[in-house]
């Protein structure tokens, strides 16, 4: 699959978000080594701060269906670039401190770039052993 397919994919999540608070849709695909792509979608909530990203459900999803050591390539698309939060950085390096991150925007086209370059030093499972 190429960037630009793991782009589309993200773009067809859009129409799911549901985001009646900040009128901002975000769509996410994460692709894992087999082939397999897990979507998702921004889904708000009334409680502003339980809202979830929409890069999240897309990881959550691989990760309950046991792919977890095998995740390649995220790709996020909103209007402009939607650079993931750093809550979703966060979430994401556990994971995949590897991964490779596409963000979209509302042409369609893409910046594609490291998870550790946008998450320089980042503290993972590792650190957790350092010197234990
Ligand atoms: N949002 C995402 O889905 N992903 C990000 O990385 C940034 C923010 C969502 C959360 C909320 O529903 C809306 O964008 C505005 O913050």
């Amino acid at each position: 699959m190429t960037d630009q397919e793991l782009v589309e994919r993200a773009f067809t999540m859009l129409e799911r978000a549901y985001v009646p608070y900040s009128h901002f849709p975000v769509g996410a695909a994460l692709l894992c080594a087999d082939g397999t792509v897990f979507t998702g979608c921004n889904v708000e909530n009334a409680a502003f701060g339980s809202t979830i990203c929409a890069e999240r459900p897309a990881l959550l999803k691989a990760i309950s269906e046991g792919h977890r050591e095998d995740l390649v390539k995220l790709a996020g698309n909103s209007t402009d670039y939607c650079w993931p939060c750093g809550s979703c950085r966060q979430v994401l390096y556990e994971f995949a401190p590897e991964l490779t991150v596409c963000v979209a925007r509302g042409d369609h086209a893409f910046v594609t770039l490291p998870l550790h370059e946008l998450l320089p030093h980042g503290f993972g499972p590792k650190s957790l052993h350092q010197g234990g």
